[in-house]
């Protein structure tokens, strides 16, 4: 009989746990290893892309329209492109994690639009 309980418990307590689950932080993510050519940066097609994404997604919290406070406004030209796809891959405090959301050539398809004189002219 008290075996029934325990048993019970701990089924109780797994499944809690499983729903639950750990918060993934930015480290537990794996952020691919990739190099920003002039050729991938300005690739006209890949900027069409990263804008549409970004329109799509990303203007709910970056954009003008966003609440204000919600999401920094961006600053390009402070970043190197490797950054800007590490915190879209791993996302970063307030942000979520892009990577299961988006293939590797879309993230990078993000970072060439993001870098590029379309996005801060
Ligand atoms: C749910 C709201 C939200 C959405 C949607 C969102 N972001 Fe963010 N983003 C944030 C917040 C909040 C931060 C800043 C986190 C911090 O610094 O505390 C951030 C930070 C960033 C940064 C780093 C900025 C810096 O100066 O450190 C980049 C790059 C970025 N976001 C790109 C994107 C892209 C690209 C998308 C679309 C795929 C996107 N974000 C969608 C909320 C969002």
């Amino acid at each position: 009989m008290e075996i029934r309980i325990l048993a019970g418990l701990t089924a109780i307590v797994l499944v809690l746990a499983v729903w639950t689950g750990p918060a993934r932080s930015d480290d537990e993510i794996e952020v691919e290893d990739v190099t920003f050519t002039e050729e991938i940066l300005n690739d006209p097609e890949a900027i069409k892309v990263g804008a549409e994404i970004w329109h799509d997604q990303c203007t709910h919290c970056h954009g003008a329209k966003a609440y204000p406070g919600k999401a920094p406004k961006l600053r390009p030209r402070q970043y190197q492109p490797g950054f800007v796809f590490h915190r879209i891959t791993a996302g970063f405090k307030g942000m979520p994690p892009w990577k299961d959301v988006y293939t590797l050539e879309e993230r990078m398809a993000l970072v060439s639009y993001i870098m590029s004189k379309s996005f801060s002219p």
